[in-house]
């Protein structure tokens, strides 16, 4: 069967988005589900290409039993061509992935919070500057749009 391919994207690609790949890579597992789906995550900026995410994220999977294996990387255009699924954490993210965005892409570019259940103002806010609860607080909103994503783009 044909994988459903996603793709996480936040600007650093250290913080949120590795832990949107993780979340939903560990999601799709125990589910049985793994080998349906093509799951990575990369940064609109490159200023962190090639780095492990960033400690606190690394905290909040371990905290979750959730481990990660992939490095920074800067989303290209030829991403739009290989995804099904485009999915930015705010709108600073969504406007610098459709200026990127070729005109004949396959990939469907959206929000990751179009497919939160509790959506609020639809961005996962950068915690880069934040707390550690900060970092809870985007975990939270990851798992719940996690679970309705997979629900609806499963094949
Ligand atoms: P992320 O967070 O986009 O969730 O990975 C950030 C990481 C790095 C920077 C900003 C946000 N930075 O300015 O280096």
């Amino acid at each position: 069967m044909e994988q459903v391919k996603v793709l996480f994207v936040c600007l650093g690609n250290i913080c949120r988005s590795p832990m949107a790949e993780s979340v939903f890579k560990q999601y799709v597992e125990d589910h049985g589900q793994a080998d349906l789906f093509q799951i990575d995550s990369a940064g609109t900026a490159g200023y962190h290409i090639g780095e492990w995410p960033d400690e606190r994220t690394l905290n909040v999977l371990e905290d979750h039993q959730i481990r990660h294996r992939s490095r920074a990387q800067q989303l290209k255009s030829d991403d739009f061509y290989t995804y099904d699924y485009i999915l930015a954490m705010d709108h600073s993210n969504l406007a610098d992935i459709l200026e990127l965005k070729p005109s004949d892409a396959k990939a469907e570019v959206k929000l990751f919070r179009d497919y939160d259940p509790n959506p609020g103002d639809k961005i996962v806010p950068d915690p880069y500057y934040g707390s550690s609860q900060d970092f809870k607080q985007v975990f939270d909103i990851i798992s719940r749009s996690t679970e309705s994503l997979f629900e609806k783009i499963k094949p």
